[in-house]
């Protein structure tokens, strides 16, 4: 395995690697990987040719500068975890190597996907994924990239920005890896203490009794909604970010349940911000 954090380095084995002709997977990350990673990892080698992963936490997508020195940051145990899964190359580089510094940086948004969820209640984070997702796929000419269905806003940004600017690739949703009680993995839970993990259970346990109480025939929606938050607001330490209803697709806020509907939620258990989505199918 291959580990560059030059673009001169990254650009050479990319020539080589066209030149015979491979395919490129391209999952981008911003490491303390886990297994809804490797998931990434696993689909981009059954898809391609030659598989690279990034490690940048990016400064830009950080609307909470706390939030940012304090995002988990374990280099060593990733490049383990990559070698091990079979990755080709393992792209690091430095904060000034993406952005060396410009007095007219650019600015990427895809409005209509941005103004809920995540995007209302973090300003600015869609525009800087946007700014380094764009960079990471002009440096790695990826045939195929990967992203977790964890961060559903996020696939729907970037998979309209493809489409939007014709990148010549192919954006693949991969289902959200779950630890056992059902919690959606994520780089973040390290930080929850034990009590904090506990609350967080309760997660999972929303999303159950939304299909629960779909079964059982409720069709309110803003009393469904009430439902899930009254439950949630059960957990100690634990404050709502958004409970939304949306399209998944236009992610427009829905008024009835009918159809599929995307149930999304971010929380904040602590000052630990988690998020996690699922798309229910309302019987008729
Ligand atoms: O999902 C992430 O880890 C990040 O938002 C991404 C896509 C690597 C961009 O920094």
């Amino acid at each position: 395995m291959k580990v560059v954090s030059k673009i001169s380095e990254l650009k050479n084995q990319i020539g080589e690697w066209k030149a015979a002709k491979y395919s490129i997977g391209f999952c981008p990350t911003m490491g303390s990987l886990h297994a809804g990673h490797m998931d990434l990892v696993e689909a981009s080698k059954k898809e391609t040719d030659k598989t690279i992963l990034s490690i940048f936490v990016n400064p830009t997508q950080f609307n909470d500068p706390k939030d940012f020195h304090q995002y988990p940051v374990n280099t060593e145990i990733d490049l383990m975890l990559c070698e091990s899964k079979g990755v080709d190359l393992v792209f690091l580089p430095e904060v000034t190597t993406m952005y060396p510094e410009t007095k007219t940086p650019i600015q990427l948004s895809i409005p209509a996907l941005q103004k809920n969820l995540c995007g209302r209640t973090r300003p600015g984070h869609f525009e800087g994924v946007l700014q380094i997702v764009s960079k990471l796929f002009h440096l790695t000419e990826p045939n195929k990239t990967f992203f977790g269905l964890k961060d559903y806003q996020q696939f729907r940004v970037i998979s309209a920005m493809v489409e939007n600017l014709n990148f010549p690739l192919e954006v693949i949703g991969v289902p959200t890896r779950r630890e056992e009680d059902g919690l959606a993995m994520s780089s973040r839970n390290v930080r929850l203490s034990n009590k904090e993990r506990e609350t967080a259970s309760l997660i999972p346990r929303m999303f159950a009794l939304a299909k629960k109480t779909i079964h059982s025939g409720e069709r309110d929606i803003n009393l469904w909604k009430e439902i899930l938050r009254d439950f949630l607001l059960t957990g100690d330490s634990l404050r709502i970010d958004y409970l939304e209803v949306v399209d998944p697709i236009g992610l427009e806020p829905k008024d009835k349940l009918e159809g599929e509907v995307l149930l999304a939620i971010a929380v904040f258990v602590g000052d630990v911000r988690l998020i996690d989505n699922q798309i229910i199918q309302i019987p008729n």
